[in-house]
C-alpha cells in the first residue's frame, strides 16, 4: 500500500480512514502526537519518541493504558503495510469520544490513530530561507499537543514568502521554528535554546547535542537573540526528517555560510549515526 491509516483496531488507506466526529481530538485538539522516521520498515529513535509521548500524555492527564510493547507492535504492523523504505509515521492519542463538554468525560477510553506514508529525508546541501515571526504559542511548547494553530499559521506565512520555515522569537529571544528546532554554530560552539517549556525537546536536537559532545565540539544550551542569530556562522534546522538543514537567508537577508566545514561534519556524523541506528543493510 502507498500509505496507511489506523484507528482503534481498524486499518485502511489514509484517505478512507474514518473517525467519529465526537473524538475530542476533532473539536478540542485534546490529545498528543509523535512523528518519527521508519527506514526500511525499522524505527529510528522509537524509545526517545515513546518517552516524550508518555510525558505529553502525563501532562494532559490522558490515561492511555496500552504498554509501549503493545503500541510498538501496532506501529510496526502499520509501517509494514506501507511499500516504502522511507516513511514518516505519525501517531496520536486523544482523550476519548464523548459529547462536547470541556472537562474530562468519565468512562471513556483514549483513541489511537496512526498515519504513515512515504516522506523522503530532506536535502542537506541547499541553504534554506526562513522568516522571523513572534512566538504566540502557549506556555507548554515542550508538550507535543495536537493544538498547532500558531505553527500552522507561521508555516503558511513562511510558504507565502518563499521560505522553508518560520523562526519564532519571544521579545527578541529565539525559541525554535514552527515544526523544528534551530541550532546555531558560532566560533566553533553549537548553541541552541534550552529544553524548557518554550521549545519542544526535539529528538534530533538531542542527538545533535550528544554527537557534538562526543566530538568535543562545545555545546551551549543558552537561548540566543535575533541579533546573535543574524551573526551566526551557520544555522541548522533539525527535526525527524530534517537532519541539520542549513539556513542562508533570514527575512531575505543573507546569513551564515561561514563555517561550512563544521556544518557538514555535524550533518555527516548525524547521518552516520542515523543509518547505524536503523541498520545500513
Ligand atoms: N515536528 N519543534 C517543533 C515545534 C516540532 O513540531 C518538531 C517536530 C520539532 C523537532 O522535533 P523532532 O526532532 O523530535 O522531530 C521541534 C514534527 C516533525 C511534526 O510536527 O510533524
Amino acid at each position: 500500500m502507498e500509505n496507511i491509516g489506523y484507528y482503534n483496531g481498524t486499518f485502511a488507506p489514509m484517505e478512507q480512514l474514518m473517525i467519529p466526529a465526537l473524538d475530542r481530538g476533532v473539536y478540542f485538539g485534546d490529545g498528543v502526537y509523535e512523528a518519527l522516521r521508519v527506514e526500511r520498515h525499522r524505527f529510528f529513535a522509537l524509545k526517545e519518541h515513546l518517552s516524550r509521548f508518555r510525558a505529553s500524555l502525563d501532562f494532559l492527564r490522558i490515561p492511555f493504558a496500552m504498554t509501549d510493547e503493545a503500541l510498538t507492535e501496532i506501529l510496526q504492523e502499520a509501517a509494514s503495510r506501507v511499500d516504502s523504505d522511507s516513511q514518516q509515521l505519525y501517531f496520536q492519542v486523544t482523550r476519548g469520544t464523548s459529547t462536547r463538554t470541556h472537562s474530562f468525560p468519565e468512562g471513556v477510553e483514549p483513541n489511537l490513530m496512526i498515519l504513515s506514508r512515504a516522506v523522503p529525508l530532506a536535502d542537506l546541501v541547499e541553504y534554506r530561507r526562513v522568516v522571523v515571526l513572534p512566538d504566540t504559542r502557549w506556555g507548554h511548547c515542550n508538550i507535543k499537543s495536537l493544538n498547532l494553530i500558531p505553527g500552522v499559521l507561521a508555516a503558511q506565512i513562511a510558504k507565502e514568502r518563499g521560505c522553508s520555515e518560520a523562526v519564532f522569537h519571544r521579545e527578541g529571544v529565539v525559541s525554535e521554528c514552527s515544526s523544528s528546532n534551530l541550532l546555531m554554530l558560532k566560533g566553533g560552539v553549537l548553541r541552541t535554546a534550552p529544553a524548557d517549556e518554550r521549545i519542544l525537546p526535539g529528538v534530533t536536537r538531542g542527538h545533535f547535542l550528544m554527537l557534538a559532545q562526543q566530538l568535543n565540539i562545545p555545546v551551549d544550551e543558552t537561548a540566543f537573540s535575533l541579533e546573535e542569530m543574524m551573526a551566526a556562522d551557520e544555522l541548522m534546522i533539525t527535526s525527524t526528517s530534517a537532519h541539520g538543514l542549513p539556513v542562508g537567508f533570514v527575512d531575505d537577508k543573507p546569513v551564515c555560510g561561514r563555517d561550512k566545514t563544521l556544518l557538514r561534519r555535524l550533518q555527516m556524523v548525524y547521518r552516520e549515526f542515523f543509518w547505524d541506528s536503523v541498520g545500513k543493510d
